[in-house]
C-alpha cells in the first residue's frame, strides 16, 4: 500500500487509465471491464482493476490539477512498477478549430506550473508526453478510423482567472486547449522512465462558450474511453 492508494502491490495491473473523477473510473469499471475488483478507495479515489479483451487494466482517478495527479502518479509508477498511465480526461478549446466532442492527442504540455522544477529540477515551460503510449493511441485511432487531434495543449493550474479568452501564455505558445494535469503527469514520467499519454474530449470552447451539456457528458466521453481500451488492448 501506498500513502494515498490502499492497493495491494499485486492488485494494480501495469497499465494504468485514469480520468480525473472517480465515478467516471467506476463508470468504466461497470460499463467495459471484465472481472472487475474495487482495489482503492482511499479519499473516495476508487481504483478499479479488471481486463478487457484479456487484457489487464487499472482504472483510477487522478483528481484536479498537477498536484494531485503528481501524487497518484508517482506512487503507482514506484510503488506498484505501473509502466504506463494514460490520462483520459476533458479539455476546453482555446480556438474553433476545435469543435465539441473532438479528440486530442497532447504532444506536449506547456504550463506555469512549478511542478517539475520543484520535484526533479527540470528547466523550461513544457514537457512532451512520454514513451510509447502516444503512438500506439494515433495507431489505434488510425485503425479504428477515428478522428483525432494532436499537438500542444496548456496545463493550467489555476480553472477560474480574471482574464477572459486565451492566455497570453498559452496564445505565445500555440496551444490547442487547457486542461490542468498533463504536464504533472509527463514530469513523473519522464523521471522514472516510465511511458504516460494524455488523451482529452473537448467539452467546451473558449471563445464561443459553447458546453457539452450535463445529459451528453457521458455518451460524450465513449469515443475517448474506447480509443483508450483498445490501444492497451494492442499494448
Ligand atoms: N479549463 C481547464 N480545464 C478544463 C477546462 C477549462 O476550461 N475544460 C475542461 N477542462
Amino acid at each position: 500500500m501506498s500513502i494515498h492508494i490502499n492497493a495491494q502491490p499485486f492488485e494494480i495491473a501495469p497499465i494504468v487509465l485514469m480520468p480525473g473523477d472517480p465515478l467516471r473510473a467506476k463508470y468504466i469499471a461497470d460499463n467495459f471491464l471484465q472481472n472487475v475488483k474495487q482495489v482503492s478507495g482511499t479519499r473516495n479515489i476508487y481504483f478499479f482493476t479488471g481486463t478487457y479483451k484479456d487484457k489487464p487494466v487499472t482504472v483510477g482517478a487522478s483528481g484536479m490539477g498537477c498536484p494531485s495527479i503528481g501524487i497518484y502518479s508517482y506512487e503507482l509508477f514506484t510503488e506498484y512498477n505501473v509502466g504506463c498511465i494514460i490520462r483520459i480526461g476533458t479539455c476546453g478549446a482555446y480556438t474553433t478549430g476545435l469543435k465539441l466532442f473532438d479528440l486530442v492527442n497532447v504532444e506536449r504540455a506547456f504550463s506555469e506550473s512549478t511542478y517539475a522544477q520543484c520535484a526533479f529540477g527540470f528547466p523550461g515551460d513544457h514537457l512532451y508526453h512520454e514513451g510509447k503510449a502516444y503512438a500506439a493511441i494515433n495507431a489505434t485511432a488510425a485503425a479504428l478510423k477515428m478522428e483525432l487531434k494532436k499537438g500542444a495543449v496548456h496545463s493550467s493550474d489555476v480553472f477560474y482567472r480574471s482574464t477572459t479568452g486565451t492566455p497570453e501564455f498559452a496564445h505565445k505558445n500555440d496551444c490547442m486547449a487547457v486542461e490542468m494535469e498533463a504536464f504533472a503527469l509527463f514530469a513523473n514520467a519522464k523521471q522514472l522512465k516510465k511511458s504516460a499519454a494524455t488523451l482529452l474530449t473537448v467539452s467546451d470552447i473558449i471563445p464561443t462558450h459553447e458546453q457539452i451539456s450535463a445529459d451528453e457528458r457521458e455518451k460524450a466521453l465513449l469515443p475517448m474511453m474506447r480509443l483508450a481500451l483498445e490501444t492497451v488492448a494492442g499494448m
